[in-house]
């Protein structure tokens, strides 16, 4: 049998094949709501223009709702035949009211049918993925709250490199988890215009009011240029970008977790919500919910270089081919938004292991930048002599196997002999991250002051 909805052309129905690699319905039912309420949009703008019957505009957009509370139900039969949610939902609106559900598809085509279903779709993705990041945003502060002055290693090269406040690192995450909100922000508001009323690619000939549906669906302006409006996914890939930055950000934290849990660190010990064991070693556990956030990621990446090269080669307008742009989507935003749950949750749960953190702060001659300012503040010596002087202090310590702070005067001043006894204050981590208070410096009383801040932009 030929398609019920352009059989008029068509002696024959479909290939099996034809029909399994054309239909959409398996993953665009996801559409379902975004679709009926623009089409409930139009046929109220239909209705309006006095394009449709006021009496067959209301039988629509009543028997759209029953259409609605049928998939929310679970009790619709999608159908492959019928290719996608559009045709689906069109179906079985015409099996329930019967004609005027032919009146429906006036002025309008699947192009910007389906242009604009996704960026509802995507939008509310951007919905979702803001509350996400600020919900893992007031646990990092919760955190930094907690240990504004606990001292741990910073890293370079992932080798001791100065002595910070655990608060620091938290903040340092909070600082870019804000921009990833208002990179959300920034996308949400950009693709917030309606295709609708596009039609194919030229527009229409009927007196529609795109104004009106684009009101009617939370848009702020419909889209001025109809071909446009129906070949574009830039929407989408700019929420794929953005979730892809915030997802490069959760997976280094990830990885950071991943470390810091591990027997030769334990800076952290995840909760056992968070946390797996083995079936074979009983000692076990681990940090399954970091290495999961880690590797998921990738599929993130994977479907913003995926669209990508969907849209690449397509000359306007509409190409069949951006039927391929709704799984990667709605795969890694799935994915973002349990990344992000995922975080909040272990970073609430987690304990800082402040003794650990605090004994392994002060391992690695952690604190030979200060030794070095030292000099440079008390002796007048030149930061790069200084420094020399520095590394051979350390170079000492070393072969004695002990701590710079363990080292006697004597000994210090056999490398440079205007050093004094003033010199083992700034030896201590605490001593060392509380100096650091210029500007975003690792000092406890800076650190506190970004989570005031923070607090209250957070609320
Ligand atoms: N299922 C299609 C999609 O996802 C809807 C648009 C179809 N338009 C067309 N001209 N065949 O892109």
């Amino acid at each position: 049998t030929s398609n019920q909805m352009w059989g008029g052309r068509f002696a024959a129905g479909p290939d099996a094949i034809m029909e399994a690699i054309n239909a959409s319905i398996g993953f665009d039912k996801r559409l379902a709501a975004q679709d009926i309420a623009g089409s409930r949009a139009h046929a109220a703008m239909l209705a309006a223009t006095g394009i449709v019957d006021t009496s067959d505009a209301e039988a629509i957009r009543e028997g759209l709702l029953t259409v609605l509370s049928e998939i929310k139900a679970g009790d619709f039969e999608f159908s492959t035949a019928l290719e996608d949610i559009h045709m689906n939902v069109e179906a079985r609106l015409k099996e329930i009211i019967g004609e005027p559900a032919g009146r429906l598809h006036t002025a309008r085509s699947r192009n910007d049918q389906v242009a604009t279903d996704f960026r509802l779709w995507v939008r509310d993705q951007c919905d979702a993925a803001e509350g996400g990041i600020l919900a893992l945003m007031k646990a990092l502060l919760g955190q930094a709250e907690a240990g504004a002055d606990w001292v741990m290693p910073g890293f370079t090269h992932l080798q001791t490199a100065q002595p910070v406040t655990w608060g620091h690192h938290m903040m340092a995450y909070v600082e870019m988890f804000s921009r990833d909100l208002s990179r959300m922000r920034d996308a949400r508001k950009r693709m917030n215009e309606s295709p609708l009323g596009a039609a194919a690619l030229a527009g229409t000939g009927f007196p529609i009011d795109r104004q009106m549906t684009a009101e009617a669906l939370g848009f702020d302006r419909p889209m001025a240029n109809s071909l446009d409006a129906v070949s574009d996914r830039d929407f989408a890939l700019e929420f794929l970008s953005v979730a892809s930055i915030c997802a490069m950000h959760l997976s280094r934290f990830a990885e950071e977790l991943v470390i810091w849990s591990s027997a030769q660190f334990r800076f952290v010990t995840l909760s056992d919500r968070f946390s797996t064991g083995s079936s074979i070693m009983p000692q076990k556990k681990n940090p399954d919910a970091a290495e999961l956030i880690r590797a998921k990621i990738g599929r993130i990446f994977g479907a913003n270089v995926a669209l990508l090269m969907v849209m690449k080669g397509l000359p306007l307008a509409y190409s069949k081919d951006m039927q391929e742009d709704k799984e990667q989507v709605f795969d890694a935003a799935d994915n973002l938004m349990l990344a992000l749950a995922a975080m909040e949750g272990m970073v609430k749960d987690m304990t800082a292991n402040v003794a650990n953190l605090e004994t392994a702060a002060a391992s690695g001659f952690s604190t030979a930048t200060d030794l070095a300012d030292w000099l440079v503040r008390e002796t007048g010596l030149p930061f790069r002599d200084a420094h020399h002087v520095t590394g051979a202090l350390v170079a000492m310590a070393e072969k004695k196997g002990c701590d710079l702070s363990d080292l006697s005067l004597e000994e210090m001043k056999s490398v440079n002999g205007t050093i004094t006894e003033g010199i083992f204050d700034v030896l201590g981590v605490h001593n060392s991250v509380a100096s650091r208070m210029s500007y975003g410096g690792t000092a406890p009383a800076r650190v506190r002051e970004q989570v005031a801040r923070w607090k209250e932009i957070l609320g």
